[in-house]
């Protein structure tokens, strides 16, 4: 008896280590400034046009619309970003008509909606989408929506059935997810939203929900895609470790009725991320002046380097995770996940984390120093967008505490390099992002002062080339 007990421990003690084996742990907590991150090798080799065609035809988010329910209301419009084919064509480019598991063609939202944003007039996928507006109350919507189809399809018809796990989660994130700033994203309220819902293990709704959940919803910037394969780690605390795979298709807690869809939709995420590794920056469009640029790059050597990493034919990028004591930016986004949000906790009992291969979060009290190619492409900047231009933010003493984006997908400043900005008279308005809010503050990262004028307009001139 005492014999089987005995095996029995140590099967289990067996099974636990090699569940986590090969995961890096998290680090201990104690007196830390900066730390390397430990990258874990990711599966590159998926084929990356498979990966894109997934993304803008694939049935990732499990759920949605009945493609029936929407049809009258889309008229003769045709996209022309992503030029697809069927009734995708007929579809603005963040959304996705695709069969839910019981064959029913609905409609959901896809990954551009927040992962491509407008330059010079040109939709370009992997940059975030720094356009969109999650002020507006999405509650009455959501209401609406679940309303309208339970109204049509009744009980028992298939197309309710292949709604009704988006209507779950559609209604669940809805008051969580409006934002008091135009412009920031807040992705991981609504992930934290519908996970609320579901059984870690199974992925399945469930109606109570598992954790409490702050009422002031938090929200980012939305870094571009392009740099996946020099990061150890995903986010912008870094919390996002192991596979990669896992934690691309996160959004799918939006719809998937369970998680032996999720599996299905994990398969072809090998392609997803060969994707997301093939992407490239955007190439720096105007002159850019060879001299002043060699000084930058040896200043930014000197001044950046060592957190950022270096580039050209010496590629070189350490992966740190720096606290908030020493990058002293705004606090709030970091401790959410620290100390405040249910979501690492449920995640890491989850489907994403226990099954092959696995993933975690792991929140730390401070943010990643990102890689900086394309940086001059993706204004606005730190991860709560709240400073519009690199000037300012290598100068604190010209970040405005209010300012309010330019109109018009031409309003990009290629000298400043980020939006044109006007400073609104009164402070307040609905497209005025305040920096006064808790979680919207400008300030921190100040290793730019050191420099001097001069200094600084040769690292900006350094910055368009990576
Ligand atoms: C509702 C908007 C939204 C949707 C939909 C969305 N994302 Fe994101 N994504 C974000 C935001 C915001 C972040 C930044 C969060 C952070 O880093 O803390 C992010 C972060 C990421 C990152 C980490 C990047 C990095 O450098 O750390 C990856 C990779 C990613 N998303 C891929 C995807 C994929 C693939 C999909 C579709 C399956 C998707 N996302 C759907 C908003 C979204
Ligand atoms: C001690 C480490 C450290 C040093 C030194 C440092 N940075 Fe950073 N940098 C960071 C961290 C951490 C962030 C992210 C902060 C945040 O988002 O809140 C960041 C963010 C940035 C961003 C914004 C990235 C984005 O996508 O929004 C830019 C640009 C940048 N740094 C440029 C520089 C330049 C140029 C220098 C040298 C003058 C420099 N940094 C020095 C740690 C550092």
């Amino acid at each position: 008896m005492m014999r089987t007990g005995t095996i029995f421990l140590l099967l289990t003690a067996v099974v636990a280590c090699n569940q986590y084996r090969g995961l890096p742990e998290p680090e201990a907590d104690n007196d830390w400034k900066v730390r390397p991150l430990q990258a874990k090798p990711q599966d590159l080799s998926g084929d990356p046009q498979r990966g894109l065609e997934y993304l803008i035809y694939g049935d990732y988010i499990g759920s949605g619309i009945p493609f029936e329910f929407l049809e009258k209301k889309l008229g003769d419009f045709q996209d022309t970003v992503l030029a697809r084919e069927g009734n995708n064509r007929r579809l603005p480019y963040t959304f996705n008509a695709f069969s839910a598991p019981n064959g029913v063609e609905v409609v959901s939202g896809n990954c551009f909606t927040c992962h491509a944003g407008e330059l010079n007039g040109e939709i370009v996928l992997g940059l975030g989408n720094s356009r969109s507006d999650f002020q507006d109350k999405m509650t009455f919507q959501a209401r609406m929506m679940n309303f309208f189809v339970k109204l049509k399809y009744g009980k028992k018809k298939p197309e309710r059935a292949a709604f009704n796990d988006f209507g779950h989660y559609y209604k669940a994130m809805a008051p969580k997810v409006q934002t008091d700033n135009p412009g920031v994203n807040p992705a991981f309220r609504l992930e934290e939203a519908c996970a609320n819902f579901r059984d870690p293990v199974d992925l399945t709704y469930r109606k109570d929900a598992h954790f409490r959940s702050m009422k002031y919803t938090l929200a980012s910037d939305v870094p571009p895609l392009w740099n996946l394969d020099k990061k150890p780690a995903l986010y912008y605390n870094g919390m996002g470790r192991g596979a990669f795979t896992k934690l691309l298709m996160q959004a799918a807690v939006l719809g998937i009725p369970d998680s032996t869809q999720a599996r299905l939709v994990h398969e072809r995420f090998h392609d997803v991320i060969a994707w997301a590794a093939s992407l490239q920056p955007p190439a720096y469009p105007q002159q850019i002046d060879p001299a002043m640029a060699a000084t930058g790059q040896e200043l930014f050597e000197e001044h950046c380097s060592k957190c950022h990493g270096s580039y050209g034919e010496d590629e070189h990028y350490p992966g740190k995770l720096v606290s908030l004591e020493v990058v002293k930016t705004d606090p709030y986004y970091a401790r959410y996940f620290s100390s405040a949000s249910g979501l690492a906790d449920w995640y890491n009992r989850s489907w994403f984390a226990r099954s092959a291969p696995q993933s975690r979060l792991y929140p730390s009290d401070g943010y990643m120093a990102p890689p900086l190619d394309g940086i001059w492409a993706t204004a606005p900047y730190l991860h709560n967008g709240s400073v519009p231009d690199l000037e300012s933010l290598l100068d604190s003493s010209q970040r405005p505490t209010y300012w309010q984006r330019r109109p018009g997908s031409h309003s990009y400043d290629y000298e400043r390099l980020g939006w044109q900005y006007g400073v609104p008279a009164k402070g307040k308005g609905q497209q005025v992002y305040d920096t006064t809010l808790p979680g919207y503050g400008n300030q921190g990262h100040y290793f730019g002062d050191e420099l001097s004028r001069e200094e600084r307009r040769a690292v900006i001139e350094y910055l368009k080339t990576l």
